[in-house]
């Protein structure tokens, strides 16, 4: 019997990566752990005790009190701020534009990577694989990861997928925030957004979903030795 397999996937905002994976772990019986959704919790909750994301002492005062929990399966993953299910309230435009601050704080990073590894554990000694996706996950979190995939995609094909999921978001608008906030994520001094040497490279800027996903799926079959027809 193998052991269950661990995918770090990572890459920038529109990459696809959510959609790619959680369409992976559905299709390999997986579970799938969002990173980015916990970096968002932890803002939210910055912005819900009214303190400044940007005051790195006060964020750093309120992590004993904040308790992030996630639901892996894929079908509906969801985000849980001290027992409240926070999913749609991490997606809005504040936590968007103050993630990137909150995430760049050491202490943030440690506590999130903590969990993250220990999310990670669970799922393994249940006997399941997971599919975990970031920014630092192939190279900071989980360097031993089974397989690890780097989702690329051109600016303004992420901008359009993005503008796309929001209620009249401009392309051009978005576009600007994406790449304010790569860069912040690229430059932080703590494991900075970044693609693991062994990890393979995707760029979905002319690929559908499902593309997306079968390459992914063939790629995890053919590095485990399987070829992509077993899959199915
Ligand atoms: O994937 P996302 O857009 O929901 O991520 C939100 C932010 O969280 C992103 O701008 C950077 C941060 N993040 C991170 O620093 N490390 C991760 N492993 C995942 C996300």
């Amino acid at each position: 019997m193998p052991a269950p397999i661990v995918i770090a996937v990572d890459g920038p905002a529109g990459s696809g990566k959510s959609s790619v994976c959680r369409g992976v772990a559905q299709q390999m019986g997986l579970q799938y752990l969002d990173t980015g959704a916990m970096y968002r919790a932890m803002t939210l909750a910055v912005l819900q005790a009214d303190q400044d994301p940007g005051n790195a002492d006060a964020v750093r005062a309120l992590l004993p009190s904040v308790v992030i929990t996630s639901d892996t399966d894929p079908a509906a993953p969801a985000i849980l701020l001290n027992g409240q299910n926070v999913s749609a309230a991490v997606r809005g435009a504040e936590v968007t534009a103050a993630v990137s601050s909150v995430s760049a704080i050491p202490e943030v990073r440690l506590a999130m990577v903590a969990l993250q590894r220990a999310e990670v554990s669970r799922t393994l000694s249940d006997g399941v694989g997971i599919v975990v996706e970031g920014r630092d996950i192939g190279s900071v979190v989980l360097p031993d990861a089974s397989v690890k995939v780097f989702l690329t995609a051109d600016p303004q094909v992420r901008a359009q997928r993005r503008a796309s999921e929001t209620d009249g978001a401009e392309v051009a608008v978005t576009q600007a925030q994406l790449q304010a906030r790569d860069a912040l994520d690229a430059g932080r001094k703590v494991s900075p957004m970044t693609r693991a040497e062994d990890a393979v490279e995707i760029d979905t800027t002319a690929l559908t979903l499902p593309e997306v996903v079968e390459a992914v799926c063939a790629h995890v079959l053919s590095a485990r030795g399987q070829s992509s027809e077993m899959s199915s």
